[in-house]
């Protein structure tokens, strides 16, 4: 049991690989020569306390950071050394779900979703308003199109801006802290939708969170963000009895350890 098929090993290189990347902002060190990979298929999700550097790592792995030493590899290509057109065919690969949900307030929903396919590609209207309505129904929100921003609950926005993403079909969905603020139900729904598409487009997940209950419902893999490096990775059945003491100290909820 648990055997992964043979079809499931992931071939060639990691879809994300960071090599000892260190990121300083005004000299204060963020990231210190940290090192992960993330397999194609896999759901990793990224914990660490407030302030660890997690919404950074997911800046550095999007291009729109770059870091101060080390190499961010998209699918075995330095990020660093793309050109500006490597790098947007790259960012077309990916899709990003912003924790405050980041839509465009003066679009409505439809238009919203519409706009990276109308500046990105040269797809007609028609082709352009199936998409849209695709993706609505795959997160729930079919008929919402009309709607603005300003019209949606907090969580129906965090589904449109996880269809938004979806519009480009990536290989990769970058989500941070998809559930944070949301009630116990509705994270458990935004939870569901992200194995759900995942397991349909077979797209590689990156979720940060420090929501535990959320953590261990969505990971296959997990890894701890801690002083500027990942000081555990594993399988969430792994990192749930890890031995690490940031990990135990985290998932217990400890005042008492090494995060003060
Ligand atoms: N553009 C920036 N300029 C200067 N410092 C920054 C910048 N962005 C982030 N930081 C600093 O980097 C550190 C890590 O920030 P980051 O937003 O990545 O943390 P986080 O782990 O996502 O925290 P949270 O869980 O609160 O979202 C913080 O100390 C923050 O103040
Ligand atoms: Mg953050």
């Amino acid at each position: 049991m648990n055997e992964p098929h043979p079809s499931a090993t992931p071939a060639g290189p990691p879809i994300i690989e960071l090599r000892a990347v260190s990121l300083d902002f005004d000299d204060k060190p963020i990231l210190r020569r940290l090192n992960l990979r993330v397999e194609r298929g896999q759901r990793m999700v990224i914990m660490g306390q407030s302030g660890a550097g997690k919404s950074t790592l997911l800046r550095l792995v999007l291009g729109i950071l770059q870091p101060s030493a080390g190499t961010v590899l998209f699918d075995g290509a330095a990020l660093n050394l793309a050109s500006r057109r490597q790098m947007n065919a790259m960012r077309r690969r990916m899709g990003m779900v912003y924790q405050s949900s980041a839509l465009i307030s003066s679009l409505s929903v439809r238009d919203n979703l519409a706009l990276p396919l109308e500046e990105l590609t040269h797809k007609h209207h028609a082709e352009i308003d199936r998409i849209v309505e695709e993706k609505l129904a795959l997160v729930g929100m079919e008929e919402t199109g009309p709607l603005m921003p300003a019209e949606l609950s907090g969580g129906m926005r965090k589904r449109v801006a996880i269809a938004r993403a979806l519009v480009m079909e990536p290989e990769l969905l970058l989500f941070d802290e998809p559930t944070t603020g949301l009630d116990p139900v509705l994270a458990a729904v935004i939870d569901g939708l992200i194995i759900q598409l995942s397991e349909r487009t077979h797209a590689t997940s990156i979720i940060v969170t420090h929501e535990l209950t959320s953590a261990f419902r969505v990971a296959t893999r997990m890894a701890m963000l801690f002083h500027g490096r990942i000081v555990e990775e594993a399988r969430p059945e792994r990192f749930r009895t890890s031995s690490n003491p940031v990990v135990e100290q985290f998932i217990e909820g400890r005042t008492e350890g090494p995060i003060s």
